[in-house]
């Protein structure tokens, strides 16, 4: 059993990665500004952009490792500077006293959207599947502010060599458990409802992952990051997408800029690839929406 602090602990996405680590035998500690209920962690109230507090707990607590997931997590949920300012301090506040702690290992959740879809003046993709080799686009600054994150990790790996291992993960679109019940999603539509109109998930390339899915992904990590190069940056995705029948029919008919790659994808796969998750650390999401939505909640032409 390993000491986890995990910031944010009591969002959306934290909720789960508190439950699956402490399904694997992890004693968890939340650091969030707020407190939730039924969270199986201790809970501490902090603000993480107040870096001497922040600094001052995670000392105290002495994680084996730290996973940052406190975020203002919505592009547009706040003006651009701000979400990059907000995210950016977050992260060093969190560095900073995950290295003062002498933490073994530090995982940061950034996004998919570091890719640039969805771009006003235009995106179009070198390839798909989407990997993460594929450059970044940025177009908001709730992106940016990932970017952002994604090198400062790869700084804090060139000055401390391997005495702490670091890690960032791209979660797809969450999805939480009881969101496959009909409580809505973070946009504010039910998962049927994303099925039933395609144009909803498309915007986000119909990318999806379940929240105890990411949390295993988490878990894994933490058990396994030493078998990864220092810094690897991982897609976290269920392999299929959130939509119905071939995903390249669905890329052609509602995301025409990706149209000329979309014979690259075959059967239900997802237009971002998790293949390198799988490939160095042996995790791979498992809970699909054809399996977990439930019947009643399934628009009348996908039920049988
Ligand atoms: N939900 C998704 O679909 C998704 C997809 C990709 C990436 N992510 C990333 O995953 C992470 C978690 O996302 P989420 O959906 O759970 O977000 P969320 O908004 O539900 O949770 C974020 C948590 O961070 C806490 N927080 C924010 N500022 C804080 C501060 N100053 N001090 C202490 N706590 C603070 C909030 O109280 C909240 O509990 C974020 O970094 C987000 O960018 C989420």
């Amino acid at each position: 059993m390993s000491r986890i602090v995990v910031t944010g602990g009591a969002g959306r996405l934290g909720r789960s990665v508190v439950t699956q680590l402490a399904e694997h035998g992890h004693d968890v500690v939340s650091l969030d500004r707020e407190l939730a209920s039924d969270l199986r962690a201790t809970q501490i109230e902090v603000d993480l952009l107040d870096a001497e507090q922040t600094r001052e707990v995670l000392v105290r607590e002495r994680p084996d490792a730290v996973v940052h997931l406190a975020a203002i997590a919505v592009p547009g949920a706040l003006p651009d500077p701000e979400i990059f300012r907000i995210n950016t301090q977050l992260v060093w506040s969190v560095l900073d006293g995950a290295l003062a702690a002498q933490t073994g290992a530090l995982l940061l959740a950034s996004s998919p959207t570091v890719m640039g879809y969805g771009a006003p003046s235009g995106w179009e993709p070198r390839y798909l599947p989407l990997d993460e080799d594929h450059p970044t686009a940025p177009w908001n600054g709730y992106a940016a502010s990932k970017v952002a994150m994604e090198e400062i990790v790869r700084m804090a790996v060139r000055q401390h060599g391997d005495t702490t291992r670091f890690g960032i993960f791209r979660p797809c679109y969450v999805i939480a458990p009881q969101e496959w019940d009909g409580a809505v999603t973070q946009q504010g539509h039910t998962v049927a409802e994303r099925i039933a109109d395609p144009t909803l998930s498309a915007v986000a390339l119909f990318n999806y992952v379940d929240a105890r899915d990411a949390g295993d992904f988490v878990a894994t990590w933490i058990a396994r990051a030493h078998e990864a190069p220092n810094g690897s940056t991982f897609f976290v995705g269920a392999p299929d997408a959130l939509v119905e029948g071939a995903t390249a029919d669905a890329v052609r008919t509602h995301l025409p800029a990706l149209a000329s790659h979309a014979g690259d994808l075959a059967g239900h796969e997802s237009v971002f690839s998790s293949a390198r998750a799988e490939r160095l650390l042996g995790w791979r999401a498992t809970r699909l929406w054809r399996d977990h939505l439930t019947r009643q909640t399934v628009p009348q032409e996908a039920t049988p």
